[in-house]
């Protein structure tokens, strides 16, 4: 019963992963996870690779005590933990796959070599890892279906895989670590140190040998067997070993770095920090070094589970959480990321129990008890609200697969609009720019010329100032400075060449604002008005005008120039040329079209500058080192 039980929970929750897939393959990250430009590592990366790669550990650790130390002691779990590592590291791919932006160029590491990237070693580490993973379980399975020749062969190279895959191990493990000590401005001081890769590697092998242990107890329990307890209790103290030593690491680390006075400094972030210490070393090891407990499998169970999550944690927090109080963002994984990482999850168990049940995972769990722990508990044939489920053949097949299927249609049935239609852009009105009296200063450096506020009269005393139009279309408080006047000047035509800048103009006026018509920050808008024209050309009677032949098509193309009515609208001789056809009567967003303009001309005129004036066309040549304006400063230029 207790089998049927969970393998009914594992397929619900299996199938609550693919209706999110799906959608998220189609319309992007964006549509069904709550990440932002500040939080770009959630759930899916954080929990589901950092995690899950440290959770794989059990693979290397228990290979390496089998194959190269010879500890026949632990060749029960052997198999198992190879499994596990396999699982884990191929919902690493799948969540890594589906995580980052345009998903199919997850295999570009393999021809686009970035050696200079952490995460392009860890790329080709896990890569490599998988198959030497492959390699290893293809054991179990060639020994299943009786290949022997094949298996004679993988038997003879058992050794070099053994000692790729922990050369491999060690590597990824650690370079987990270091990535994230690109981070000290983002990760707390508690958790950043120059001992993130040592650290991440010492505790994937101390929690590895615990994850391994609680997947034997667990599945032992699920078929009624006695679990290879001197196996797990000989893990446990490997445990209790490592972990003391990872313990006293880090907290030498961070008493030698000064940062002592942190562990009790009273914040979320040491709360957390001890909550995590508390489930990573201090339970595991206070429990984990006395015997009674390391031969109890209820004791091994729920101490593997504790660390686990405290590993877990750690691996969370250095990848996210403890991000959260630097960088003053808040994220709270949707329920369709959650959704999508158990469903991996549980996927994985399913596959696990499978080769239990077929392959002969564990020696202790032979086809008597698997039949046996199936037929458990099965339910009356002739009762008429099981009868369904309980034919004597394909029961089961029935069962789950209802489960599988009403999760993916109740999964598909929550989600947002977004998740179904795909993310719309969101409108960003444009204002006016704003006249702000500047002075000019010359600060020789990158930025070439920048234009200061006159924030303090009194300190630039002598030195030139002029009115700027402050441009901040979206009045979100990033603005660049633009000395209008001094660029009339620049422009071929001099104070007469307004239309230089200035394309296009509304009806009856003539060197329209851009914002006038580029209405949107980001986005293109249509500037012709259908309705005002119908108004403004007489209703009924004018649609002729534009529309001559009633059996025209009604189409842009089939009307008269815009500039046939408004005359003035195009002036000629402008910097601006739009060739694209497509765009004409659709300015562009406004960000675009001030680029369009500004950097087209500073890129042209650079070349007459003197040198240290060259940064023009730069990024920083126009947004770089402008003091920030709020409250009161804002409150005096409206
Ligand atoms: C180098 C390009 C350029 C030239 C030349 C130029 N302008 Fe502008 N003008 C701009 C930009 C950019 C803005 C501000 C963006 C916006 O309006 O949204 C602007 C804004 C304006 C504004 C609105 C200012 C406000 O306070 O709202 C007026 C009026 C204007 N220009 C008139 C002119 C006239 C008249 C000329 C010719 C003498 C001229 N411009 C030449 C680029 C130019
Ligand atoms: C009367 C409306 C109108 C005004 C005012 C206007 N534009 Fe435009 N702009 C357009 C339209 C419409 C297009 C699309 C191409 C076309 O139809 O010519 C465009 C295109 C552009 C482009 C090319 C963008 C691209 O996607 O390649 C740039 C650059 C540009 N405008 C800059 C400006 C600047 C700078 C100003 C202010 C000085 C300005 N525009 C004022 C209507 C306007
Ligand atoms: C000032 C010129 C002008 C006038 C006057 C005018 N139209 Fe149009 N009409 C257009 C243009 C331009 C389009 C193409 C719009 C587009 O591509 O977005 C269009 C498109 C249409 C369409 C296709 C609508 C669509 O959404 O695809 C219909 C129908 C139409 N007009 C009917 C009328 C009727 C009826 C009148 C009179 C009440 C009228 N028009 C007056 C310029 C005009
Ligand atoms: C048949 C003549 C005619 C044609 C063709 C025409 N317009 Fe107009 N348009 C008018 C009239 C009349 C008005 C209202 C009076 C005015 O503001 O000049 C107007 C007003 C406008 C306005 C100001 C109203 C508003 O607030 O939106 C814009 C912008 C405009 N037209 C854009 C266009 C564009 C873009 C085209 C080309 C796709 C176009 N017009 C083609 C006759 C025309
Ligand atoms: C017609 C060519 C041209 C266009 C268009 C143009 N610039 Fe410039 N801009 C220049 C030149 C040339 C300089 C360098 C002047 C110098 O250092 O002597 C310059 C300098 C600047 C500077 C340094 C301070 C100053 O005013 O001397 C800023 C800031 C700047 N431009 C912003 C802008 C922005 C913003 C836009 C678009 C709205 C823009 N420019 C459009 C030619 C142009
Ligand atoms: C010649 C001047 C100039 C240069 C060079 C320039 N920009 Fe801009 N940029 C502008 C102007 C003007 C705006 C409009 C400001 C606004 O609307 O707040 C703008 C807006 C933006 C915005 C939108 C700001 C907002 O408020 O949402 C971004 C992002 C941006 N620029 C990025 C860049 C980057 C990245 C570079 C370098 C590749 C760059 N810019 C180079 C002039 C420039």
């Amino acid at each position: 019963m207790k089998l049927r039980f969970t393998k009914t929970i594992l397929w619900l929750v299996a199938g609550l992963a693919p209706a999110v897939l799906v959608m998220r393959v189609i319309h992007g990250p964006g549509s069904v996870t709550a990440l932002t430009d500040i939080i770009p590592w959630g759930l899916w990366k954080g929990g589901g690779v950092v995690a899950l790669v440290a959770i794989g550990g059990a693979g290397f650790t228990v290979a390496m005590l089998v194959y190269i130390f010879n500890c026949q002691l632990f060749k029960p779990v052997v198999r198992g933990a190879v499994l596990l590592a396999l699982l884990c590291y191929s919902s690493v791919g799948l969540g890594l796959t589906v995580d980052i932006g345009i998903w199919w160029r997850i295999v570009f590491p393999v021809w686009h070599w970035q050696l200079h990237s952490v995460l392009f070693e860890v790329a080709w580490c896990i890569m490599l890892y998988l198959v030497v993973l492959s390699l290893e379980f293809s054991h179990t399975v060639l020994a299943r279906i009786g290949w022997q020749r094949m298996l004679s062969a993988i038997e003879k190279l058992t050794m070099v895989i053994v000692i790729a895959g922990i050369s491999l191990s060690t590597l990824h493990q650690s370079s987990l670590g270091t990535l994230f000590l690109a981070t000290p401005f983002r990760l707390h001081p508690l958790w950043h140190t120059d001992f993130l890769p040592l650290l991440f590697f010492i505790s994937a092998i101390g929690i590895g040998c615990l994850t391994i242990s609680v997947a034997t107890l667990f599945v032992h329990w699920l078929y009624e067997k006695a679990a290879p307890m001197r196996a797990v209790s000989g893990l446990g103290a490997i445990c209790a070993v490592t972990m003391t030593l990872y313990g006293i690491l880090r907290f030498a680390d961070i008493i030698a770095s000064g940062k002592a006075g942190l562990l009790v400094n009273p914040s979320w972030d040491a709360v957390n920090f001890w909550f995590e210490i508390l489930l990573s070393v201090v339970i595991p090891v206070a429990l984990l070094s006395q015997k009674r407990f390391r031969v109890s499998p209820a004791a091994m169970f729920w101490i593997g589970v504790t660390a686990t999550v405290g590993l877990t944690l750690n691996r969370v927090n250095v990848s996210g959480l403890a991000t959260l109080s630097l960088t003053h963002a808040t994220y709270m994984p949707s329920w369709t990321e959650w959704a999508v990482s158990a469903g991996i999850l549980a996927a994985a168990g399913l596959i696990f129990l499978f080769c239990v049940e077929n392959l002969g995972l564990y020696a202790s769990i032979g086809a008597e008890d698997v039949k046996r722990a199936r037929a458990a508990g099965s339910l009356d044939p002739a009762d008429w609200r099981t009868t369904f489920f309980s034919a004597h053949r394909h029961g089961e097949a029935r069962l789950y697969s209802l489960v599988f299927v009403a999760a993916i249609a109740g999964s598909f049935a929550g989600l947002s609009d977004d998740a179904v239609f795909g993310v719309e852009p969101v409108a960003t009105s444009t204002s006016s720019p704003r006249r702000v009296q500047v002075v000019k200063r010359d600060n020789g450096c990158s930025a070439p010329f920048t234009v200061a506020l006159r924030d303090d009269v009194a300190a630039h005393s002598g030195a030139a100032t002029s009115m700027a139009l402050m441009v901040d279309g979206n009045r979100n408080g990033r603005y660049v400075l633009f000395d209008h006047e001094a660029h009339e000047t620049r422009v071929e035509g001099g104070s007469n060449g307004c239309a230089r800048c200035h394309h296009m103009n509304r009806p009856l006026d003539s060197a329209t604002s851009c914002f006038e018509c580029h209405r949107d920050e980001y986005l293109a808008v249509d500037l012709f008005d259908h309705q005002i024209h119908e108004i403004h050309t007489g209703g009924n009677h004018g649609c002729i005008r534009c529309h001559p032949g009633a059996g025209s098509p009604r189409t842009r193309a089939n009307t008269p120039e815009c500039t046939s009515c408004h005359p003035n609208m195009r002036p000629g001789n402008t910097r601006v040329q739009v060739a694209d056809a497509g765009k004409r009567d659709r300015p562009s967003g406004y960000m675009q079209a001030m680029h369009g303009l500004c950097i087209e001309c500073h890129r042209e005129r650079k070349a007459t500058l003197p040198v240290e004036r060259q940064g023009i066309d730069q990024c920083a040549g126009c947004h770089g080192d402008l003091p920030a304006i709020s409250g009161a400063v804002w409150q005096s230029w409206l």
